[in-house]
C-alpha cells in the first residue's frame, strides 16, 4: 500500500528498482544496441528520468513499463536516444586522432587523388552537433589551396535529429571552441546572435548532414552516398553498443570503406573495435584502422549453388567477423560467390571474380545474366571508389538490359556522386519512365534538384516520394535500396524538412 510519504516522494527521489532498470537495460540493447551494465545504472536512471517527462509521464516506472509494452516506435527510440546518448563534442577534439589525419591520412589522399578524380568523401558518423564534420572541413582548407577544383563531401550522421538541425545552423557557443586557437576562430568564423560564431559558408557548403542510426540502419548504400568512403571517423560512439551491434556497426563501417580506405575510432572506442578480425595499422596509432592493411581476410565460401536472386542482393545481414584466412575462391565462381564477397565487403575479390567470369562465360548466355553480374561489378567498383569504371560497368549494363530501372538509378546515383547533376538527372528520368512509381527514383530526382539549386523542384519530389511512401508498410524494404526500409527514408525525408530543406 502507498503511504503518504510514498506520494509525497518526487519521482527523482523514488529509486527505480534494479530489477526493472535490468530488464529495461536488456531491453533497450535489443532495440537500440545501447549498452548500460550494473555500473551504468546511475546514467540509465539520469536519462530516463528525463525522457519519462518528455514522454508525459510522472513515474519513470511506469514510463519503463510504457515502453516495453511493444517494440520501440521510430519516435521513441529517437527521444531515448537524446538522452541516454551523449552529444558531447567540440572543435578539434582529440588532438591524436586529427593529427595522424593532417599528418598521415590527408597528404597520401591529396596525392593520389590530385592527378585523377580530385574527389575526397569522408563521413563523420555519430557527429552530434556537427563540430567534427567542420573540424575536418577546417583541416582538408588548411592542406588544398585549390579546394574550389575539388569535389569534397564531408557527410556527419547522427540519430539525434535535434543535434543535425543545430549541425545544419553552423552556430556555436563558446563551449565548442575550447581549446581552439584564435587564429582558426578569426580564419572560419564570424560573429552571430547572442555572442555565437557562425561557421564560413565555403566550409559549410562541405558538409552535409543525415540522419542515421548505426545500430538500425543498412549501410553502405547508394541512396545516401554512403559507400566508398576514405575515411570514417566514428569517433566516442562505439562505446555506447553493445559488444554484438558495435560488431555489425563495425563491419558495416569496414564495407563503407573505398579500397585502402581509413577508419579512425576515438579512445574509448577501441575494445569492441579489437573484438574483431580488424586490426590497428600500427602500434604507434592503436585507434587507427585502413581497409585492405593488412591483407583483406576472405570470408570461407559455401559449395558452389544456384546463383542467388536479385533479392538477396537487398537486406544483406552483417557477415560474420572472419576469424581465420580461407583460401580465396577459384576463377570458375561465379556470381553467387562473388556476391557473398560483396556482401563481406571484398569488393576488389568480388570484381576480380565478376570480371572473370564475365570474360570466360559465353557471350551466348542469357543477357539478363550478364547484365546482373554488371550491375555488381559496377557496384562493387563503385564501393571501391572507382566511380570511372564503375560508370563504364553501368552502361555496359544498361546497354545489355535497357529496360533495367536498377542499372539507370545506379548510374545516376554515381553521376551525382561525380558532380554532374545534368547527366543524373537523365538517368533518373529514364529510371522513372521505366517505373513510374519507384520510389528511390524520385528521392534521388529530389537530391539531384537539390543539388541543382531548385528547391521547389526538390520539395516536389520529396513531397511525391513521401506519396509514394505512405502506400508502403513502414517496415518494407525499398526496391534497390540496400536495405533501407520505407519508414527509414519517410523519416530522413522528414528531418531533412525540419531542415527546411524540403
Ligand atoms: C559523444 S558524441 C560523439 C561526437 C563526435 N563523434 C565526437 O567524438 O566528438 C556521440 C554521438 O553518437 C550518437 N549516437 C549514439 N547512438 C547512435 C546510433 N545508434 N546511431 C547514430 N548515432 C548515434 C549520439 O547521438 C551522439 O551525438
Amino acid at each position: 500500500m502507498q503511504t503518504k510519504y510514498d506520494r509525497e516522494m518526487t519521482d527523482v527521489d523514488r529509486p527505480i528498482p534494479e530489477t526493472s532498470l535490468s530488464a529495461f537495460s536488456s531491453f533497450i540493447s535489443g532495440g537500440m544496441g545501447l549498452h548500460f551494465p550494473l555500473e551504468r545504472f546511475g546514467d540509465l536512471t539520469r536519462g530516463l528520468r528525463s525522457a519519462a517527462k518528455e514522454f508525459g509521464f510522472e513515474d519513470s516506472e511506469a514510463c519503463i513499463q510504457w515502453l516495453m509494452s511493444s517494440p520501440l516506435s521510430e519516435r521513441q527510440i529517437e527521444t531515448l536516444a537524446s538522452y541516454l546518448t551523449v552529444g558531447e563534442t567540440y572543435f578539434f577534439r582529440d588532438k591524436a586522432g586529427l593529427d595522424i589525419f593532417e599528418q598521415r591520412i590527408l597528404p597520401e589522399l591529396i596525392e593520389s587523388r590530385r592527378m585523377n578524380s580530385r574527389h575526397l568523401k569522408i563521413w563523420s558518423a555519430g557527429c552530434a552537433t556537427g563540430e567534427e564534420a567542420y573540424t575536418l572541413a577546417i583541416l582538408i582548407n588548411t592542406m588544398i589551396r585549390d579546394s574550389s577544383e575539388w569535389k569534397i563531401d564531408i557527410i556527419g550522421t547522427d540519430i539525434n535529429s535535434v543535434f543535425l538541425q543545430k549541425a545544419s545552423q553552423g552556430d556555436y557557443g563558446k563551449w565548442s571552441f575550447r581549446g581552439v586557437s584564435d587564429w582558426i576562430k578569426e580564419r572560419y568564423f564570424t560573429a552571430s546572435d547572442g555572442g555565437k560564431l557562425r561557421i564560413d559558408e565555403h566550409i559549410k557548403e562541405m558538409v552535409s548532414f543525415q540522419y542515421l542510426n548505426l545500430a538500425e540502419d543498412s549501410f553502405p548504400a547508394f541512396m545516401n552516398n554512403i559507400h566508398g568512403m576514405d575515411v570514417i571517423f566514428c569517433r566516442n560512439v562505439l562505446l555506447y553498443f553493445n559488444e554484438e551491434q558495435a560488431v555489425r556497426v563495425v563491419n558495416g563501417l569496414y564495407r563503407s570503406l573505398a579500397d585502402g580506405g581509413w577508419l579512425v575510432v576515438g579512445p574509448c572506442d577501441l575494445l569492441h573495435v579489437t573484438s574483431l578480425g580488424i586490426i590497428p595499422v600500427d602500434f604507434e596509432s592503436p585507434n587507427l584502422y585502413r581497409k585492405g592493411f593488412p591483407e583483406p581476410l576472405l570470408p570461407t565460401l559455401p559449395p558452389a549453388r544456384t546463383p542467388p536472386s536479385e533479392s538477396e542482393l537487398k537486406p544483406h545481414p552483417a557477415p560474420k567477423p572472419v576469424t581465420q584466412i580461407p583460401k580465396a575462391p577459384t576463377a570458375r565462381s561465379g556470381y553467387g560467390e562473388a556476391l557473398i564477397l560483396y556482401q563481406a565487403g571484398q569488393y576488389d575479390a568480388a570484381a576480380g571474380m565478376l570480371m572473370e567470369a564475365l570474360s570466360t562465360g559465353p557471350d551466348t548466355g542469357p543477357a539478363q545474366e550478364r547484365a546482373k553480374k554488371m550491375m555488381l561489378l559496377a557496384r562493387s567498383r563503385a564501393n571501391q571508389g572507382n566511380l570511372t569504371e564503375a560508370l563504364i560497368w553501368c552502361e555496359r549494363m544498361i546497354a545489355a538490359d535497357h529496360l533495367s530501372t536498377a542499372g539507370y538509378y545506379l548510374r545516376s546515383c554515381i553521376l551525382l556522386e561525380e558532380g554532374r547533376t545534368e547527366d543524373a538527372a537523365g538517368a533518373i528520368r529514364q529510371a522513372i519512365f521505366l517505373d513510374p512509381d519507384f520510389i528511390l527514383g524520385h528521392f534521388v530526382m529530389g537530391n539531384i534538384a537539390f543539388a541543382r539549386g531548385a528547391r521547389v523542384k526538390a520539395g516536389k519530389s520529396f513531397r511525391h516520394t513521401l506519396r509514394l511512401l505512405s502506400r508502403c508498410p513502414e517496415d518494407l524494404v525499398l526496391s534497390e535500396s540496400e536495405g533501407i526500409t520505407a519508414g527509414r527514408l519517410k523519416k530522413i525525408i522528414e528531418i531533412a524538412a525540419e531542415r527546411k530543406i524540403v
